[in-house]
Order: structure tokens, then C-alpha cells, then sequence
């Protein structure tokens, strides 16, 4: 992965001018191991117990389009994240201009049907989706196109109140290409995301959280605080709870009721394996805190 980044710095990819070459390697502040550096966006752990993975996207010149070293960087943070056994919970933020204003068109711009076919081009973004740990996008500003699927990518959206989603690709003479047609109309009805889709008219944070796209708005300066403070609460819950609940969602809302519903009762079957279950019921019966060991 990172020979890959690397790759794509040195191919100058993402607009920038050769002359700034020496700068892309002032990396901005890192996470984890020392190997470990971003340049276009930062990722640290937040939260009391530092138990929460938070990742900013900070690509401010470009409000953060979604070029490929951008989505490789937030590919490998969420690969830390992943494997960091303190952390329950991510949260994916922009600035308060721009959550993200979507894939980098410039980048687009001279691409033809051939290499997009061979290359499988944006397949790579799906890792955003598989994430196994919960997802929160915390969206100041613009999630437009790419921005906005990427945050339909996380588990739940949270809103700064001036924020505004769309799918504008109509407007480029294509149409979203990182699951915009399939997330939009299953979050929102299918008239609304047809609306969005087919005239790249955004819609306001008060509108995305009528329509279901978000379940909270926030003023923007305490959206990220808000952010952290729920996935703190996730972060403290069972671990092993917190994936099977999160991969119940998922399955049923990729299936139809009845393979949801089968699928569901599996898992429930199956935490009465774990001694988190057998400890949250203790701890309730016994009318004191539950004390998860993610066993
Ligand atoms: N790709 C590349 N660069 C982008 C970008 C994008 N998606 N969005 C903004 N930028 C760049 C601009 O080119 C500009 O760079 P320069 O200063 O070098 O000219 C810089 O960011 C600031 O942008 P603006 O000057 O346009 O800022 P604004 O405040 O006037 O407008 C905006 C903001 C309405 C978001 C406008 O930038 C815009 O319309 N951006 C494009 C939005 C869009 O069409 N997104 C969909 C992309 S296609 C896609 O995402 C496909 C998919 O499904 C995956």
C-alpha cells in the first residue's frame, strides 16, 4: 500500500506541481507506528479511553476531492484502526468547508472507458464500506458525489447544520460511480434520490435529516464533538455485540426481510456463546454497570 502511495506521489497524481515534491514528505501528523505517515489526511485516536479511531480528511485546496493517494491513505488508517483491538468505533470527518466535494475530477478528467475497465476504477473504495468496526461521518460543509457516498459508506451520518449533500455527477455528463444510485434511494426513497441524481440539485443538512440520509444535525463547531461522544458509547459496549449488530444491518439491508430476519436470529443465537451476554444480563438483573471483556 504504501509503495503504492508512494507511487502515485511520484507520478505527481492529484494535481500537484513536481515543485512541491520535497514538501509531500513534511507529513502532517501521524498515527501509530512511525511507518505510518499521511500526508492528505490525519489519523489519530480521540476519546477518554483513547479507544476512538479518528480520521480527518485534510486535503484543504481541493475540499478534500477524493483523489487516489487520499483514498489510499484513508484505506490504510481504517487497516490500523482495524487491527487496534482498543478501538470500537471510527470517525471520518472533513473541514468545515468540505466533508469531501467527491472524487477528484481532475484526475478524471482524461480518463478513458478502457483504463477505467481494466484498472476496476474506484473498486478500492469499497473498504470504507467493509469496515468491520462502526463508522461515523461527521459532515461539515460539502459531501458532494464521491463525498457524499462516502459518507453513505460509514454506519451513521451526523450533521453540521450547514452541511449539504448531493450527486452533482449529472451535471459532469456521468452519473456516481461509488454507490450513489443504490445507497441514495435506499436511504432516502426513491423519489428524492432521483430528484438529487437526475438534475445534481444538493440538499440542505435540515432536508438529509428529514429524509432519513442523516439521524442527527448539529451546530458545525459541535458536530465533531458529538461525533466522538457516540462512538466513545460504542466503543465502551461489547466489542463482539457491536460487530454482529453491525453486520445484522448490513445483511438485511443488502437482502431481502426474510434472509435478514433468518440472519438476524443467528447472531442473537449465537451471543448467548459469548460471556459478554451472559454479563450484560448479570449486570442488569444484579443492577450494576456491565463490565465487557470482549469475550
Ligand atoms: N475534484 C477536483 N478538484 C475539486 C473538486 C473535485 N471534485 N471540487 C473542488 N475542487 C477544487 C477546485 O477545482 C478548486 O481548485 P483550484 O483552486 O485549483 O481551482 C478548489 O477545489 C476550490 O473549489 P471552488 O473554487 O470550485 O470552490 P467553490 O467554493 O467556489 O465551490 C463546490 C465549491 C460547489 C464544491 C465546487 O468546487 C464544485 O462544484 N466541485 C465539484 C463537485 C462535484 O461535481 N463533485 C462530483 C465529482 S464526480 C464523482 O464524485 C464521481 C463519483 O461518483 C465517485
Amino acid at each position: 500500500m504504501a509503495s503504492r502511495r508512494l507511487f502515485h506521489v511520484a507520478r505527481g497524481l492529484c494535481g500537484l506541481r513536481a515543485a512541491h515534491t520535497t514538501q509531500r514528505f513534511n507529513f502532517t501528523r501521524a498515527y501509530c507506528s512511525a511507518s505510518r505517515n499521511f500526508e492528505m489526511i490525519t489519523a489519530e485516536k480521540k476519546g477518554e479511553k483513547q479507544n476512538v479511531g479518528f480520521i480527518k480528511l485534510n486535503r484543504p485546496k481541493a475540499l478534500n476531492a477524493l483523489c487516489d493517494q487520499l483514498m489510499a491513505e484513508l484505506q490504510d488508517a481504517l487497516d490500523d484502526f482495524e487491527k487496534d483491538k482498543n478501538v470500537g468505533a471510527i470517525v471520518i470527518t472533513g473541514s468545515e468547508k468540505a466533508f469531501a466535494a467527491g472524487a477528484d475530477i481532475k484526475e478524471m478528467q482524461n480518463l478513458t472507458y478502457q483504463k477505467c475497465l481494466q484498472g476496476d476504477f474506484l473498486a478500492h473504495w469499497t473498504r470504507v464500506a467493509r469496515c468491520r468496526k462502526p463508522v461515523i461521518a461527521a459532515v461539515n460543509g460539502f459531501a458532494l458525489g464521491g463525498g457524499c457516498e462516502l459518507a453513505m459508506m460509514c454506519d451513521i451520518i451526523y450533521a453540521g447544520n450547514k452541511a449539504k449533500f448531493g450527486q452533482p455527477e449529472i451535471l459532469l455528463g456521468t452519473l456516481p460511480g461509488a454507490g450513489g444510485t443504490q445507497r441514495l434511494p435506499r436511504a432516502v426513497g426513491k423519489s428524492l434520490a432521483m430528484e438529487m441524481i437526475l438534475t445534481g440539485n444538493p440538499i440542505t443538512a435540515d432536508e438529509a435529516h428529514k429524509s432519513g440520509l442523516v439521524s442527527k444535525v448539529f451546530p458545525a463547531e459541535e458536530l465533531v464533538i458529538e461525533a466522538i461522544k457516540t462512538a466513545e458509547k460504542i466503543s465502551g459496549l461489547s466489542k463482539i455485540a457491536v460487530q454482529l449488530a453491525k453486520e445484522a444491518v448490513n445483511t438485511g439491508y443488502e437482502s431481502s426481510l426474510s434472509e435478514g430476519l433468518h440472519f438476524e436470529k443467528r447472531v442473537f443465537h449465537s451471543t448467548f456463546s459469548t460471556d459478554d451476554r451472559k454479563e450484560g444480563m448479570t449486570a442488569f438483573v444484579e443492577k450494576r454497570k456491565a463490565e465487557f471483556t470482549d469475550n
